[in-house]
C-alpha cells in the first residue's frame, strides 16, 4: 500500500491544530502507520529542503520549521500521496480550496500549517529522512474492508 510522509509544522503545533488535521485524515479512511513529535535541527530542516537550496525562501523556509515542535508522520493508503495533496489544499493558503486543511486553517504561504510529499519518490526519500523503517508499523484496521474493494 502506498505511503506518505506529512509534517504538521511548527504553527499547526503551537496553534492547538494537531487533532483536528489528524481528524482530517483519520476521517478520510487513511491508515497512521508512524508519529513522532520531534524538534527539527539544520541538517534535518536542510535535507527536507535541499531541492530548493539557492531559492529566496529556502532560508526563512528552514528556519520555520527549526522554531518549533512539528509532528511527523507516515500515512498510508490508495493513492495517498495524491489525495493526502488534494486533502492539504495548495501550498499557498490564498489559493487553497476553502474546504482544504490549508484553506480552512492557513492564510499565508510562509505558515502553510502542513507539509506533504508531492511524490511517491519525495515520500519514500522524506520518510526516510525522518523514520527508521522499525519506526513504522504494519498492521491490520478495523474497518480496512469498507474503504476499497
Ligand atoms: S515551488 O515553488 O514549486 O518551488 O514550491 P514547492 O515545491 O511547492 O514547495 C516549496 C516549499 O517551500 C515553502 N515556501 C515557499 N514556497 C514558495 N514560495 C514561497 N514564498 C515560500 N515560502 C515557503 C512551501 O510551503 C513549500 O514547503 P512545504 O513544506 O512543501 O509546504
Amino acid at each position: 500500500m502506498e505511503r506518505t510522509f506529512i509534517m504538521l509544522k511548527p504553527d499547526a503545533v503551537q496553534r492547538g491544530l494537531v487533532g483536528a488535521v489528524i481528524t482530517r485524515f483519520e476521517e478520510k479512511g487513511f491508515k497512521l502507520a508512524g508519529m513522532k513529535l520531534l524538534q527539527v535541527d539544520r541538517t534535518l530542516a536542510e535535507a527536507h529542503y535541499a531541492e530548493h537550496k539557492g531559492k529566496g525562501f529556502f532560508e526563512p523556509t528552514v528556519t520555520y520549521i527549526m522554531s518549533s515542535p512539528v509532528v511527523a508522520m507516515v500515512w498510508e493508503g490508495k493513492n495517498v500521496v495524491a489525495l493526502a495533496r488534494e486533502l492539504m489544499g495548495a501550498t499557498n493558503p490564498a489559493n487553497a480550496n476553502p474546504g482544504s486543511i490549508r484553506g480552512m486553517y492557513a492564510m499565508d504561504i510562509s505558515r502553510n500549517v502542513i507539509h506533504g510529499s508531492d511524490s511517491v519518490t519525495s515520500a519514500e526519500r522524506e520518510i526516510g529522512l525522518y523514520f527508521k523503517p522499525e519506526e513504522l508499523i504494519n498492521y491490520r484496521k478495523v474497518g480496512d474492508e469498507w474503504l476499497s474493494e
